[in-house]
């Protein structure tokens, strides 16, 4: 299915003031709810990545955990889950991270990733960028590398993806509001 920006864009509503005032949050449930819409992100993503050498998706809590699960079926790659602390049972890494409206710590199994594996790195939004920084330093803890981090959304005036490309990590995102 041919990937039309208009139409993704016209499914993310804008929520002024959620979670806190001076956020517009970029409610994406729309999009969820729209097969086609879905299947033009899911084919976007499965076609650029069909034929790179990534060796695992590393998907981030709560909302990456949507798409990752669909690349890590299509692509047919472990789908390693990045979660908000206190929820994975077994030994974790962790690492601190703030966001546009808040502060968090985001977890992985150690025994997830080892020495030579190429995350893809999957969420639905990139703002500030701390989320994906936080899952990438954990990446880099286990050894591994991040092939990529892939999202649906930029909000490039909050610098988030500029400062993961400073950080030596290509990203990869599907439309942006400014
Ligand atoms: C949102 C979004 C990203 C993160 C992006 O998640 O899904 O994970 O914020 O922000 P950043 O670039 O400033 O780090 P949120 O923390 O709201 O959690 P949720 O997915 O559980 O709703
Ligand atoms: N995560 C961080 N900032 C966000 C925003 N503006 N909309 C949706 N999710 C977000």
């Amino acid at each position: 299915m041919i990937f039309d920006e208009f139409t993704i864009k016209s499914l993310i509503r804008p929520v002024p003031g959620f979670p806190k005032e001076g956020v517009t949050f970029r409610d994406i449930t729309p999009l969820y709810q729209s097969p086609r819409a879905m299947r033009m992100v899911a084919d976007s993503l499965i076609q650029r990545y069909v034929e790179s050498p990534i060796t695992h998706i590393g998907a981030i809590d709560a909302r990456g955990f949507l798409l990752g699960a669909v690349l890590a079926y299509e692509l047919n790659k472990p789908l390693i889950l990045f979660r908000k602390a206190g929820k994975l049972p077994a030994d974790c890494l962790r690492e601190a991270y703030s966001t546009e409206y808040g502060e968090a710590h985001i977890e992985v199994h150690r025994d997830s990733l080892s020495e030579g594996d190429q995350v893809l790195l999957l969420d639905d939004l990139i703002a500030t960028g701390g989320t994906f920084l936080a899952a990438a330093r954990l990446v880099t803890q286990l050894g591994a590398e991040v092939y990529e981090a892939a999202a649906i959304i930029d909000l490039p005036d909050l610098g988030g993806s500029r400062l993961i490309q400073d950080a030596g990590i290509a990203t990869f995102t599907l439309c942006a509001f400014e």
